[in-house]
């Protein structure tokens, strides 16, 4: 299909990966093997069998046991470059990744040694390849906002590699308004702010998110279309949404791929972006999740085009890096 060549071949941005996502169970037992932990699993395909997720929750418990195998700079390191080393090849030029600090300082990993071995890699890709990145740290809406205070204090000595600052987790029970007072404290630093909302949670997060965090994006946003006066919201803020297209149907945020709404996101005004959120637990990179849309829902090419260019104007590059690109 000429689509999928074309959107294989163009040049384009992820902006929703949590890099914890990208660990790839062959990768996972060969750290866990230098490291000499165990893991749950026994073998590649036990674990690869077991991602099978009826919501955010089931494939949450798996992701956190996954990366606790993550115990030295270098095991950040080699995660992050085998992540961009993949999606080099994939024609992605800018990428801005998240990860989440409290699911390793929860386990006695120092702040520090992660963000050494995940700035590294970015930095290497910087030279390399010339991509462009940030980095997004997360906080982890299940724990709370005291938790959330400690590891911004964490990471004060390191606000020169930090673009961003996200919030992410089991997200029903947990509304964005939890994390008021930690995300004004970030803004305060200058730091962007976005937030996941609408995955599972109702339109009344993503209100939230708007207008007590005052986010820059939101991360999914799907449920935000149950609510009309949101979209006119979020059409007239100009956000962005880094919608996950293998993501949503893993986590049956969407049935099937033929009900995802992405056109129709797209047709309300919408910023729709098109990221893997955690590819290796949802079946494919960024051209995979351009193949399913292009499949599943017939986006033409002008909205190929749309996408690709959301993803450029939503990103958090500088105006000048984002007229080089489009
Ligand atoms: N952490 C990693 N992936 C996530 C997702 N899709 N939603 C919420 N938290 C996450
Ligand atoms: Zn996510």
């Amino acid at each position: 299909d000429t689509l999928i060549t074309l959107a294989k071949q163009m040049p384009k941005t992820e902006l929703h990966l949590h890099i914890e996502g990208t660990f790839e169970p062959e990768q996972m037992f060969a750290i866990a093997q230098r490291n000499k932990v165990e893991l749950t699993y026994q073998t590649v395909e036990a674990l690869k069998a077991a991602y099978q997720f009826n919501n955010l929750q089931d494939f949450l418990d798996l992701y956190y046991q996954g990366m606790s195998v993550l115990l030295h700079e270098v095991d950040f390191y080699d995660l992050t470059m085998a992540y961009l080393e993949k999606v080099n090849d994939e024609n992605v030029v800018h990428v801005e990744i998240f990860f989440d600090p409290q699911g390793h300082t929860e386990r006695g990993v120092p702040f520090d040694t992660q963000i050494k071995g995940i700035y590294r890699a970015l930095q290497d890709a910087e030279k390399k390849w010339g991509m462009t990145t940030r980095l997004i740290m997360s906080f982890l809406r299940h724990l709370s906002e005291e938790s959330a205070f400690e590891t911004l204090a964490a990471a004060k000595p390191y606000l020169d590699w930090i673009d961003g600052i996200g919030l992410d987790s089991s997200e029903l029970g947990h509304p964005p308004e939890k994390f008021l007072r930690v995300f004004q404290a970030c803004k305060d630093l200058g730091l962007k702010v976005t937030a996941h909302a609408g995955e599972e949670g109702p339109p009344e997060y993503v209100w939230q998110a708007i207008e007590q965090i005052h986010v820059d994006r939101i991360d999914h946003g799907n449920r935000a279309l149950e609510d009309e006066k949101l979209v006119e919201t979020i059409r007239q803020k100009n956000l962005t949404l880094t919608v996950c297209p293998l993501s949503n149907l893993k986590l049956c945020v969407v049935n099937d791929m033929t009900h995802h709404p992405i056109k129709r996101m797209l047709a309300l005004g919408l910023n729709a972006t098109v990221n893997s959120d955690d590819p290796a637990y949802f079946g494919g990179y960024m051209n995979d999740n351009y193949s399913a849309l292009i499949k599943g829902t017939g986006i033409n090419k002008a909205e190929l085009y749309q996408l690709a260019q959301n993803g450029i104007t939503g990103s958090w590059m500088n105006k000048e890096q984002q007229q080089n690109h489009l």
